[in-house]
């Protein structure tokens, strides 16, 4: 029996209109639900609003509306946003409502029962960007936030205070019993140091605003905002409640299999700090993971208001639909890293892999091959009849489907399209090598039959094992094969398993083609639409591909293997002392001893962010002294105007596998 399983994003802030940051999360979080709907387990999918605090507070007067009115009128740009990206979640909650305040004030009592909660004064630097209070170690010089790199505001007013303190050993005792509660595995490891050192109480409530729920009791004060919304996950389910009072919190918070909040990695900590520990003084059930994935810059550049590039995903939708844009999201970056989105990649991937790959693969057997000389209809073959190839391809479509499971599992969601991606090549090589054009020709239709089923029946293997990713793409795929649009059924897993789904007789449709290439002059004509313009980089390498290379420019062969290149883990990173650039790294680089380099990247990666990455190396440079330190070996990096980014590979290689 399948067990519910439930999914969430974080509840946006309601100060902006949506983003792409917030689609991805969104995005991430409606793949995980349908794919986890397709295996037949009961699942529940929530996303929603974050409608009280500061922020809110003084983005409402600046508009001159009431807080209410004013995010009233901001709920509507992310359900639409939502809607246009095909994101079917099953809950929508808006902390604003009367249910969530209720839910909001009876954690609060749970937690004062359990003598959790103190009223005391206190003073502390606070951004209300991050809506929450920073120490001076974090603060950057000027007193400015590392996040928002705006001042933080002195705060000094009466508060009530949870004993966070409390709960260090208890949340390390969980940490230590549940170790993949937070993913990726180095943002734990970021998360256990910090308890590590010890918590601070917490200040929970605020006097100085009214936009908020107020504090039971003593209406003066109203709850912090991460407090109120952190709950918004559990309320939205309508508890905490006794058994039966809310089937939802029954089904999908205690009796769930999995509770899994996705998160950008800026709100780790109040989901795998604050969160739990709010939750243990409440007696209350803890999710079962925090799934921490890395942020989107726009071609190369952070997103800002200021620098005009904060991108809202309507235009994209508008402009390539959907699906395309959701299998971009979910196949450009590894989740858990930070990542780019870059008009032209994605224009790329699209021609490359949509329409050069699943696109052809689908015109060259439906639309032209079975069309011209099967009447379009599914043909009938003998499976115990079928060729080594045939086999071959067959045994390639289950280990792609167990792999693409597997890693649809694990919310490695570029990796599951890989997977897949790998069942696209191999049907469109194996379309390459039996030439069904010329058995037509040869009039050998028992052949072309089964070269035929052969690559219809991969292609309903693949409208299902993309679904999750390319709902609507998917079900116009099924209806070209004359099959009908995957309907999830709770306790029924429609994951392909079993060869020869598809009926024999069965008439195809040959509607448009699912993926049309474009042009280059289609292509400009979009990026021109959508505002995208060339960067100096990206015009200086169109310029150098049009000067031909002279025969001196050339290196032999020889002369790039005298370069020893490899892959190496990063086990350890480190600022080094009084260097604005430098970073210590300690890699593995598959030699039994570790490495250490000194990369000048520091201006562009947070020591944290590559613990646990797969760097490519030069093994071979001449070890060289940089600060007093012995640098043994130089990291690949590459660059552009906008910034730098570090080499790596893609699948977990070896450490130490060479790279040439
Ligand atoms: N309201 C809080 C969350 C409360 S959850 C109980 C909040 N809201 S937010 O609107 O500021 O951010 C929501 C999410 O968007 C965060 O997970 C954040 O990481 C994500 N992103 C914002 N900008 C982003 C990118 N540029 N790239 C990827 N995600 C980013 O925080």
């Amino acid at each position: 029996m399948a067990r519910p399983y439930y999914v969430t994003t974080p509840i946006y802030y309601v100060n902006d209109r949506p983003h792409i940051g917030h689609a991805y999360s969104t995005v991430a979080a409606d793949v995980v639900s349908r794919y986890e709907r397709l295996r037949g387990k009961p699942t529940y999918f929530l996303t929603g609003l974050d409608e009280h605090g500061l922020k809110i507070e003084r983005r409402a007067k600046e508009e001159e509306l009431a807080p209410q009115d004013f995010v009233d009128r901001m709920a509507a740009p992310f359900r639409l946003a939502w809607e246009e990206l095909e994101c079917a979640h099953d809950g929508f909650i808006r902390t604003t409502s009367a249910q969530h305040r209720e839910n909001v004030q009876a954690l609060w009592k749970l937690m004062d029962a359990r003598g959790d909660i103190y009223l005391d004064d206190y003073e502390d630097w606070y951004c209300v960007g991050c809506e929450s209070f920073k120490t001076e170690k974090e603060l950057l010089e000027g007193n400015l936030c590392p996040i928002h790199q705006k001042p933080v505001e002195r705060i000094k007013e009466r508060s009530y205070f949870f004993r966070l303190s409390n709960y260090t050993k208890p949340l390390l005792d969980f940490y230590e019993a549940h170790p993949d509660f937070v993913q990726p595995e180095a943002r734990f490891n970021e998360v256990r140091s910090f308890v590590k050192e010890g918590l601070r109480d917490l200040s929970i409530s605020r006097t100085s605003f009214r936009w908020g729920v107020p504090v039971p009791e003593d209406p003066e004060h109203v709850v912090y905002v991460w407090l109120d919304a952190l709950m918004n996950y559990v309320s939205a389910l309508g508890g905490p409640a006794e058994e039966g009072e809310a089937p939802l919190y029954d089904e999908f918070w205690q009796s769930s299999e999995a509770i899994k909040h996705i998160v950008g990695k800026d709100i780790l900590r109040f989901h795998a700090i604050y969160w739990p520990a709010f939750l243990m003084s409440a007696g209350i059930r803890l999710p079962t993971q925090i799934w921490a994935h890395g942020w989107l810059t726009v071609n190369g550049e952070k997103m800002s208001k200021s620098l005009g590039n904060f991108l809202p995903p309507g235009p994209l939708v508008e402009a390539f639909g959907a699906d395309v844009l959701r299998y971009y999201f979910m196949r450009e970056v590894g989740f858990g890293q930070d990542g780019d989105f870059s008009h032209r990649n994605l224009l790329n991937r699209y021609n490359g892999e949509l329409a050069n790959g699943l696109g052809n693969l689908m015109n060259r057997i439906v639309a032209s091959i079975v069309k011209k000389n099967l009447e379009g209809r599914v043909p009938e073959v003998d499976f115990d009849a079928l060729s080594d190839a045939d086999r071959q391809l067959i045994d390639k479509a289950n280990v792609a489907a167990q792999e693409a499971a597997k890693h649809f599992e694990a919310l490695a969601f570029h990796r599951a399209l890989d997977s897949t991606w790998e069942l696209v090549s191999a049907a469109n090589k194996y379309v390459d090598s039996t030439e069904p054009w010329k058995l037509a020709k040869q009039d050998d239709k028992t052949r072309l039959a089964e070269v035929c089923y052969t690559v219809l029946e991969t292609l309903r293997w693949l409208s299902i094992m993309l679904f999750p990713v390319m709902p609507k793409k998917c079900n116009e795929l099924r209806a070209q094969l004359g099959m009908p649009p995957l309907l999830p059924t709770e306790q029924v897993d429609l994951w392909p398993s079993a060869w020869g789904g598809l009926r024999p007789g069965t008439q195809t449709q040959t509607a448009t083609p699912l993926f049309p290439r474009f042009d280059e002059s289609q292509e400009r004509s979009i990026l021109e639409r959508l505002g995208v313009e060339d960067t100096p980089t990206q015009k200086k390498a169109a310029a150098m591909k049009e000067t031909k290379q002279s025969e001196n420019d050339f290196i032999e062969f020889d002369d790039f293997l005298k370069v020893d290149l490899r892959v190496a883990v990063v086990k350890e990173a480190e600022r080094v002392e009084k260097s604005k650039k430098l970073l210590k790294l300690i890699v593995d680089a598959g030699e039994g001893r570790p490495r250490q380099i000194l990369a000048g990247i520091s201006e562009h990666y947070a020591p944290e962010d590559l613990v646990g990455r797969r760097v490519v190396i030069v093994a071979n440079l001449k070890p060289r002294k940089l600060m007093g330190l012995e640098s043994q070996g130089m990291l690949l990096a590459a660059s552009d105007d906008t910034g730098l980014s570090v080499l790596g590979v893609d699948k977990d290689v070896e450490p130490g596998s060479p790279a040439k």
